[in-house]
């Protein structure tokens, strides 16, 4: 890959945290991310599987993850029908074009998930759009199902809560900027609370279905802001839709992925 092809596939996240200054001061089209070196997946795969579940380990064919609760569990901010289509049918869409997509490639069928979408500009010129774009989607829904919860809300605890304050000043500027991240995202897109190599955390965002991981950044907690994620009930209220995400946030499974860093 050259220089430039590796540069280009870093644009796609933009640093919102932290970052936020310098993400203001760049002329738009441009991105606030120095070129970074090639992004390093942890080689323990063990302590990979136990932070992001089963779904790091899945590999060809992949499989639709079950939601850990019935599709009506979150009803006071996601809608059952919402759920039931946005899990059934755009989730499994997902599975089933990257499935397809990687059908005749069978050097990759003993890549992990995580493997293909981290590297995917890397991979053969047939895939990357498609490991890119459903790759990234699977991925995406499998840890934002498995980070909400009917018994969620609130605020997290130990050590999680003390790094958010440390970096945030505290949970609710970091609410408010993770809020804010969320609504800014052009178009469809994901907001992010990722870590960095180095475990300090970042409020990223991402278009379409890519992933932190993309940029060696471990995913902590992601909000699907694509309106297929919320319009049935919400419309064009995305910020709406961003208020009612903290009241069914997963804390327990934040804080579990964070101590696992
Ligand atoms: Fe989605």
């Amino acid at each position: 890959m050259s220089i430039l092809e590796n540069t280009l596939s870093r644009r796609a996240m933009v640093k919102v945290s932290a970052g936020a200054a310098l993400a203001a001061a760049v002329p738009a089209g441009t991105t606030a991310c120095a070129p970074e070196p090639a992004p390093t997946i942890t080689p323990d795969r063990g302590r990979a599987i136990e932070l992001l579940g089963a779904i790091w380990d899945q590999a060809h064919p992949f499989t639709l993850t079950e939601l850990p609760y019935p599709a009506y569990a979150l009803e006071a901010a996601i809608d059952t029908l919402t759920m039931e289509i946005h899990h059934g049918r755009h989730h499994q869409g997902y599975v089933n074009n990257l499935n397809a997509a990687l059908e005749g490639h069978t050097a990759l069928h003993g890549r992990t998930l995580v493997d293909l979408v981290a590297w995917w500009d890397a991979l053969p010129q047939e895939v990357t759009t498609a490991v890119r774009n459903h790759g990234g989607g699977h991925l995406n829904h499998a840890l934002f199902w498995t980070s909400l919860s009917p018994e969620g809300g609130g605020e997290p605890n130990g050590p999680l809560a003390e790094a958010i304050s440390g970096r945030f000043g505290s949970f609710s500027s970091f609410r408010e900027e993770f809020s804010n991240a969320s609504a800014a995202v052009f178009g469809s897109g994901w907001a992010w609370l990722a870590a960095g190599a180095d475990g300090r955390l970042e409020i990223v965002s991402t278009p379409n279905q890519e992933n932190p991981v993309t940029e060696g950044m471990t995913p902590l907690l992601g909000l699907d802001v694509w309106e297929h994620a919320y319009y049935l009930r919400y419309q064009n209220r995305r910020g709406d839709y961003i208020q009612a995400f903290w009241d069914v946030v997963s804390w327990e499974e934040v804080e579990r992925r964070f101590s696992v860093l």
